[in-house]
């Protein structure tokens, strides 16, 4: 029987292309509360980081090989803020690392996945970040990120 780790690494190895679960994001209406609620399930030491650009402050905690990023809006006018009014708090989407972000956004429209972003935009630590539509991934906004350090 296949273990589900080896079942990943083959799928990378039958495309070729990296796919590592990244990150998952989650909506907070209050980043300090969030983090506290958080911190019996054994995440502490929370990274913070503004992202005014996006109109968002997040939370990121490591969680294994992966990381999980709580997001608060911090403009009402903001994607994030009308997401949370909403729906409320809860799973926002899902990121999965790749190696060559343009080429794998190419590679996927020409495959009819429809892409949020046509041209990868700036995420956190210098990273590119890409969304593709719900549509394409079983309900679930999903992120590609090519990390700067390669
Ligand atoms: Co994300």
């Amino acid at each position: 029987m296949t273990s589900v780790h080896n079942a990943t690494r083959d799928a990378t190895e039958a495309t070729g292309q990296r796919l590592d679960l990244h990150h998952v994001g989650i909506v907070v209406a209050d980043l300090d509360d969030a983090v506290t609620r958080y911190a019996p399930l054994g995440f502490v030491a929370a990274e913070r980081i503004d992202l005014p650009e996006q109109a968002v402050r997040v939370a990121v905690f490591v969680a294994g090989p992966g990381v999980v990023e709580l997001i608060q809006p911090t403009d009402l006018e903001g994607p994030i803020a009308r997401y949370l009014e909403k729906r409320g708090e809860g799973m926002h989407h899902v990121a999965y690392r790749v190696d060559d972000l343009p080429a794998t956004l190419d590679r996927l429209a020409a495959a009819g996945v429809r892409l949020i972003d046509n041209v990868p935009r700036r995420g956190l630590h210098g990273s590119r970040i890409a969304f593709l539509h719900p549509e394409s991934c079983a309900g679930v906004l999903t992120e590609l990120v090519e990390v700067s350090d390669g």
